[in-house]
């Protein structure tokens, strides 16, 4: 596990940005690991930029999101198909078919369908105040696969801000499990602001602790790189 600290979420997304592209000049069918939130907005906003410049193209590229909010409609504003679509897809040159999102539908067999499309190259994490990766609260198994979930209670509140009132935010949500994460080939988890201090500190000590999902990376280790600003990381020991 590699920890970078930089000075602002800009500069995370503009660094990753260009890692990724740079894989994809080196293999254009590669498979990526989407996440939704805060976190990544700054990511895509750069990936567009840059590979407009650079003319790089995603026809091939497949996609797989980490997780979507149960029962709702893909139309509906607050679904991570339609954050998806707003944030990156439409700006990109992505066949139609090409982003796939776990969904009650397809659920049960989504850790299948990654396998068949080769296997996640590049996955993006957030990481949540109380320490989840995608939805995986405290306490989920670690061989745990793609699966429907309850939200924590923290989660509820933290993601009220995205919607008018919190009695509006869904109770349940369909996220890609831990052992489906930690089968990823390279792992880029962003973290920005003093909330997920805490939660970081964790991860860093270098151990599996159940309450602390996110921690469940040290024990994949090689090519996990974790993008913190000064916020974030401002409870890591020196
Ligand atoms: C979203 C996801 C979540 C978020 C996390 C942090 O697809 O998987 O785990 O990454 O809740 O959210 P933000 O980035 O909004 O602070």
């Amino acid at each position: 596990m590699e920890v970078i600290i930089k000075k602002s979420k800009e500069e995370i997304g503009a660094e990753i940005a260009k890692r990724i592209l740079d894989d994809i000049k080196e293999n254009d069918h590669l498979v990526l690991g989407l996440a939704t939130g805060s976190s990544p907005l700054p990511l895509y906003k750069s990936i567009v930029e840059q590979s407009k410049k650079e003319n790089i193209s995603f026809k091939n590229i497949k996609t797989f999101n980490l997780d979507e909010y149960y029962g709702l409609d893909e139309k509906n504003d607050q679904s991570y198909r339609y954050f998806m679509n707003e944030n990156l897809f439409k700006y990109l040159d992505f066949k139609k078919d090409s982003h796939n999102f776990p969904l009650a539908s397809n659920y049960e067999h989504y850790d299948e369908l990654i396998d068949e499309n080769g296997g996640i190259d590049i996955q993006i994490l957030g990481i949540g105040e109380n320490g989840h990766i995608a939805f995986n609260e405290p306490g989920t198994p670690l061989d745990s696969k793609t699966h429907i979930t309850f939200l924590s209670e923290n989660t509820i509140e933290n993601n009220a801000r995205f919607f008018k009132n919190i009695a509006e935010v869904p109770t349940k949500a369909i996220t890609m499990g831990l052992s489906t994460i930690l089968k990823s080939r390279k792992i880029y988890l962003i973290a920005t602001g003093k909330n997920k201090a805490s939660a970081i500190n964790i991860m860093l000590k270098g151990e599996y602790e159940k309450y602390c999902p996110a921690s469940a990376l040290n024990l994949k280790n090689d090519n996990v790189f974790i993008y913190l600003d000064e916020d974030a990381a401002s409870l890591i020991k020196k």
